[in-house]
């Protein structure tokens, strides 16, 4: 998809759909719908009533455009409340106009350049996000399928005069990369575990080291490797399986002088089949997701290469399958971890905080500043936080507070939960220094955070995201996000390094 930036008339543009945004206090007052409404004769009111557009978020009206215009079709997208936030309504505008389109058949847009320039919603980030969203709805995944669908061929953001095109066009690069690597983290998370198995995985990590040129650097530690660094839990969710583990190590060093130093942890589950506790068939049919968390830090890296900000980072993955076998891990066997810590294992199912242990404790070697971990890690969360929020737990606020924001800033919701160290009692254990489930029914999303601070040294600064709702869309989840893997958290994320 070419996204361009034209100033002039947005009447006047050529192409096959036009689509302007109106807010719903303003659905005539605005300067172009207001226009369109004249050159319709007064048609658009009168279509608008009939079809109870009201401009509320995501609503649509589309018309045939008048004989005079250089166009086949024109819709109106409503922008919601003007008080909303106007970057995430410029995002779901953007992303329904490519839907229609799609749904038309038709291959050209010209898009109204949403906003008006000032500082937080300034051109560069509404272009960012509205390229973000146009090439995300574009988004599809083919490879196993013979039918491919169409793709849209042109977009042009039209610039009232005044309006800062060059930032605009700066902005659309950087969007461009951003959903590059939500785009590698999609891909990855879409490919079925028979194919996503750890050693896919590796190889992705070392096409990303390898494209990004000097900057990213990766290491892939095997079995023996593994066993020689004492990392007990990791081996033994993947002692189970006939696919070969691979713990993956990137690390992208700025070329200049650096303050900060962050380690991002990704859960990489191949396949969750629950182990010995074996899944029910249902649930499993997802479970090639379970490594969204390890997609998100391949996808970042896909990013930082290109973006080269100021910050090193640590991308940590601790890939296996959880399967049953002869020679799995059995529900009672305690095992010990690199830090030293006896688990015993209950419930096989409860795999990931037993990779994410031993992948804590090695990227707290390298004294990361911050150390972020991203997991699709618990079921209870999405009972409780539903199939599109990330729960964040951390051991410090302020970063668990910058997390949220730019889960704001670019629409991938987090909420902020609490871990609360009273309920550590629930994963004590009769016979080893912990075990891997809790005792009790509830709360489970927390017992799990709290499992895993028991591998986070005390002065480290902390935050465990559970991906496991929107890592995965089992349905649309808005005009960009559409079925299947989402790269939840790459956009967050590389907001989050560059504001450090
Ligand atoms: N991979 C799952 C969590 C999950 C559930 C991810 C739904 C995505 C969607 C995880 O390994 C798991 O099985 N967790 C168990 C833990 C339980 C046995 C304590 C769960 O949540 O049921
Ligand atoms: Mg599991
Ligand atoms: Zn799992």
């Amino acid at each position: 998809m070419e996204i361009l930036v034209q100033k002039g008339d947005i009447l006047e543009v050529a192409t096959d759909l036009l689509v302007v945004g109106a807010y719903e206090s303003e659905l005539l007052h605005d300067p172009f719908t207001e226009r369109l409404n004249e050159l319709l004769g007064g048609k658009m009111t009168k279509m608008a009533k009939a079809q109870e557009f009201e401009a509320k978020l995501g609503q649509t009206l589309i018309f045939a455009a008048p004989d005079k215009m250089d166009m086949e079709y024109v819709m109106v997208v409503g922008l919601g409340e003007l008080k909303s936030s106007v970057v995430e309504a410029a995002r779901l505008a953007s992303g329904t106009a490519v839907q229609m389109a799609k749904k038309m058949g038709l291959r050209k847009i010209a898009i109204e350049f949403f906003g008006e320039d000032h500082e937080e919603f300034s051109a560069k980030n509404t272009a960012e996000a509205m390229t973000e969203a146009l090439l995300l709805a574009d988004y599809q995944f083919n490879v196993y399928k013979k039918r491919k669908g169409v793709s849209i061929k042109e977009v042009i953001i039209v610039a009232e005069d005044g309006r800062d095109a060059r930032s605009a066009e700066k902005g659309i690069e950087k969007g461009r990369i951003c959903v590059d690597g939500t785009t590698v983290a999609r891909d990855l998370v879409n490919t079925p575990g028979q194919d996503m198995t750890p050693t896919r995985l590796a190889e992705a990590a070392e096409e990303i080291s390898r494209i990004s040129g000097e900057t990213v650097k990766v290491e892939i530690f095997d079995r023996a490797q593994v066993e020689k660094m004492g990392m007990g839990a990791y081996l033994a969710v993947a002692q189970g399986a006939d696919s070969e583990l691979k713990f993956i190590h990137l690390t992208y060093t700025p070329t200049v002088d650096y303050k900060k130093t962050v380690a991002v942890v990704g859960k990489g589950v191949t396949f969750d089949s629950g182990g010995l506790s074996l899944k029910p068939g249902s649930s499993m049919e997802t479970m090639k997701c379970d490594m969204a968390g390890a997609a998100t830090v391949l996808g970042l890296f896909t990013a930082l290469g290109r973006l080269q900000p100021k910050v090193a980072v640590h991308g940590i993955i601790a890939a296996c399958e959880n399967m049953p076998s002869g020679r799995a891990i059995r529900p009672g066997d305690i095992v010990k971890s690199a830090n030293g810590k006896t688990i015993e294992i209950l419930n096989t199912d409860a795999e990931g905080r037993l990779t994410l242990a031993d992948a804590l404790h090695y990227a707290q070697k390298f004294e990361p500043d911050y150390l972020v971990d991203l997991a699709t890690l618990t079921g209870a969360i999405v009972v409780g936080l539903g199939e599109e929020i990330a729960g964040v737990f951390s051991n410090d606020n302020v970063l668990s507070n910058k997390l949220v924001k730019a889960g704001e800033e670019t629409g991938e919701d987090m909420c902020a939960l609490p871990l609360h160290s009273a309920y550590k009692k629930l994963i004590q254990s009769e016979v080893a220094d912990i075990q891997n489930t809790s005792t009790s029914r509830y709360g489970g999303s927390i017992t799990a955070a709290l499992f895993l601070s028991e591998f986070i040294n005390s002065s480290q600064k902390w935050a465990h995201i559970d991906i496991a709702g929107p890592a995965f869309a089992e349905r649309p989840m808005n005009s960009y996000t559409g079925l299947g893997g989402t790269g939840f958290g790459v956009r967050t994320l590389i907001r989050w390094i560059e504001e450090l």
